[in-house]
């Protein structure tokens, strides 16, 4: 969506809040033993005291109130038995509607012990984050966006994940446009001032595109590949972005 007053904009960070405090919050509970489910649980009542709903539920029925992934599971992770254990490569991603307005944020963070190459996925990550974010301005093309992002992850050794993408946000959960986290030539469209995006790259030691699972929902690589995506929900300005996911 295109914000058209400041009502609309108190309203999209009132939400992108929410889902902030909700990701701190999940991250700070998470630990070796607990099960995805009881994970999802705590978020999904968080996220119900505020009077918000999981937009991944509401939009596609998606059977979680936030999506899990671990290790080789890139996004789309359904919340179930599964034991959180130590070394564990984990991903939430928080997106909720709260009056009208809906806000998108992920991140991935270890189970410890960490890891040398986990470590150095998850900072690579969050520094492709935020190229993407510092190369997003109203009328500047989107593709300068994708080209940020995929600079950063080739410069530290990782790769994009291809078939995952960047994309509006703000009355509904998926929004044009799809900002694509590689470069592609074809894009020629432009971000506008107003504009509600989502940057979240998705970086792995190895794979370029993930598969689903029979699950229907696990967007997965091989076994022992890893990933990592941070997302923010952002809007865009003729300067710095409005970053509406950072707990404040
Ligand atoms: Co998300
Ligand atoms: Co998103």
């Amino acid at each position: 969506m295109t914000l058209s007053n400041d009502r609309e904009l108190k309203a999209l960070k009132r939400v992108g809040q929410l889902v902030a405090k909700t990701l701190e919050s999940m991250q700070r509970y998470a630990e070796p033993g607990i099960t995805t489910l009881e994970l999802d649980q705590y978020g999904e009542r968080l996220l119900a005291a505020a009077g918000a709903v999981s937009a991944p539920r509401k939009t596609y029925d998606f059977p979680g109130a936030t999506c899990i992934s671990i290790n080789e599971e890139a996004a789309h992770g359904i919340p179930g038995p599964r034991k959180l254990a130590a070394g564990d490569m984990v991903n939430i991603d928080v997106s909720a509607e709260l009056d009208g307005y809906y806000a998108d944020t992920g991140g991935s963070f270890l189970i410890p012990p960490s890891d040398t190459l986990k470590e150095k996925l998850c900072e690579a990550t969050l520094r492709a984050r935020a190229a993407g974010i510092k190369a997003a301005r109203a009328g500047e093309p989107i593709n300068k966006v994708s080209r940020a992002i995929q600079r950063a992850a080739q410069m530290q050794g990782f790769k994009v994940v291809r078939n995952l993408s960047s994309h509006g946000v703000g009355a509904a959960l998926h929004e044009e446009p799809t900002i694509r986290n590689y470069f592609d030539p074809r894009d020629t469209e432009c971000l506008h001032a107003g504009q509600v995006i989502t940057i979240e790259p998705f970086l792995s030691n190895c794979a370029h595109h993930v598969v689903e699972l029979e699950d229907g929902w696990t967007l997965a690589g091989k076994p022992g590949s890893l990933f990592a995506q941070y997302e923010h929900t952002i809007v865009v300005t003729r300067g710095t972005p409005i970053i509406v996911t950072l707990p404040s």
